[in-house]
């Protein structure tokens, strides 16, 4: 006898794994159900036809690996149609044999896991390249904002990113119109569907804002024209209204870039050289799960927001633990930190963790970041000097900070010295003002400023200094009280 199971949602894991659930329970091999989705539900067989088989009496109870729901919720949004055999394949396999997800060879195993990286690449590009367009007001009077947008995936991602949207537009009304689903936030509820919506006309003059902005951080000296397609191929092109700009800005791109080498100053270090080779030969580390801070960070890895880029080894991100209770955030990672690829590793580091232990915090409870994650500097002779970020790569870096914190979420924010204060609130303040005293920020969270190790570092007087180290390791330890 053959089973057929059509399922109404196209990404839902839930529906599937309730059904799969059943036919597991009563013992039904793979080879004998046929998986359907509501699209190719024919005529002749619909949703009234799903019959699930009662239970088998001596069925065992089976509990799945979390590694395994962890796969099957990214697979099940792939497009492909053979996807709800392959997990039902791939559950009943693991009644039998628990190490199936360690065997990396398996042709099953290899399948899921391709489907779930293109699941992931398409989940990053709807995260880029959704544009909203933003729509008059009811009645032309005042309330909250609303914006439209189209996308096409190539998957039923939808439901998966909607939350994404959810927490980055947060203050407005928007709905993402796709051929694959929509989903809707209106300030209270986040709304997902799997119709197919059609395509709204949505040129305006944003595209000429949006374009705007594309010229003006388009970096010639950064230019692959292969790697750029990838990043952004061409099939979301005719819904990126900058699009349009690429074939000009590809063409000036080389003139650019001789112009741009006659202003700068002289070539890096030697050694700087060698440290971009190595990383540009290092093989990709796999794929990180989307929305997590390892897959923020290797978005961060090609950032190209500013120019610093240009100048620096690597990009530095914030480490630490993904739910820190404390988060750290200094100005910029230095000359130690860009060769090392991490925060507060050098001098600033140093006197860093000594007054964290003496005020009894363990650094690695601690998500330390910077405001700006490559290291901006000037060539005098052979060495490096730092040179502070301006408003305008803050501006730009603060991009990844607001990540950092919608993923960490963490309960005291503490703003080492003017740059990460500006960063975090857009105040320029002078740090005694604000020092030392628990701000209570508007989303619950706790805003506490001191002044940067560094500086502690350059004062000349000894006694001042010695007074001012006092002073940064009582913040330290108010930090820890307001932690706990
Ligand atoms: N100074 C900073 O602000 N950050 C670092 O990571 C190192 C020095």
């Amino acid at each position: 006898m053959m089973y057929r199971y059509s399922l109404r949602g196209r990404g839902d894991l839930t529906e599937w794994r309730d059904a799969a659930r059943a036919f597991l329970a009563a013992g039904i091999v793979p080879d004998i159900i046929d998986w359907r989705t509501m699209d190719d539900a024919d005529g002749l067989f619909g949703f009234d036809d799903n019959r699930l088989p009662p239970p088998h009496p001596e069925h065992p109870p089976l509990t799945v690996p979390s590694a395994f729901l962890k796969l099957a919720g990214a697979v099940i949004c792939h497009s492909d149609p053979t996807r709800f055999a392959l997990l039902y394949r791939m559950l009943f396999r693991l009644m039998h044999g628990r190490y199936l997800l360690q065997m990396a060879s398996d042709p099953d195993v290899v399948a899921a896991q391709r489907m779930a990286r293109s699941v992931g690449r398409d989940y990053h590009k709807m995260t880029a390249f959704v544009r909203f367009k933003e729509l008059p007001l009811a009645g032309g009077g005042a309330g909250r904002r609303r914006f439209v947008s189209w996308f096409e995936p190539d998957h039923f991602i939808v439901a998966r990113v909607a939350p994404f949207f959810q927490r980055r537009f947060t203050d407005m009304d928007w709905l993402i119109a796709t051929p694959k689903g929509s989903a809707s936030w209106d300030g209270e509820t986040l709304r997902t569907t799997d119709e197919p919506a059609e395509k709204p006309d949505l040129r305006d003059e944003t595209d000429d804002l949006w374009r705007t902005y594309y010229a003006s951080i388009f970096n010639p000296a950064r230019l692959k024209v292969k790697m750029m397609t990838r990043e952004m191929p061409k099939k979301y092109w005719k819904n990126l209204p900058e699009a349009e700009l690429i074939p000009g800005l590809i063409a000036n791109a080389e003139a650019s870039v001789i112009d741009m080498a006659g202003k700068a100053a002289s070539d890096p270090l030697p050694y700087h050289h060698r440290i971009r080779e190595a990383a540009a030969r290092a093989p990709a580390p796999p794929e990180p799960s989307p929305g997590t801070l390892a897959s923020l960070k290797e978005e961060a890895r090609v950032c190209t927001r500013c120019d610093i880029h240009c100048l620096a080894t690597q990009t530095v991100f914030g480490e630490g633990p993904p739910d820190a209770k404390v988060m750290f955030v200094g100005e910029q990672p230095g000359d130690q930190e860009d060769l090392a690829g991490k925060p507060f590793v050098g001098p600033a580091g140093k006197l860093f963790n000594d007054t964290l232990a003496e005020a009894g915090i363990d650094r690695r409870s601690l998500y330390i970041t910077n405001a700006v994650k490559h290291f901006k500097y000037q060539l005098r002779g052979k060495r490096r000097i730092h040179q502070k970020p301006n408003m305008g790569e803050i501006r730009q870096c603060r991009w990844w900070l607001i990540r950092e914190l919608e993923l960490v979420k963490p309960k005291v924010i503490v703003a080492m010295g003017a740059t990460a204060l500006f960063a975090l609130t857009d105040m320029r303040q002078k740090l005694d003002d604000v020092r030392s005293e628990p701000i209570p920020m508007e989303d619950g969270r706790t805003l506490f400023v001191t002044v940067h190790p560094s500086y502690l570092l350059r004062i000349p007087d000894e006694k001042r200094k010695a007074e001012e180290l006092v002073r940064f390791r009582e913040d330290m330890s108010q930090i820890s009280r307001l932690a706990a």
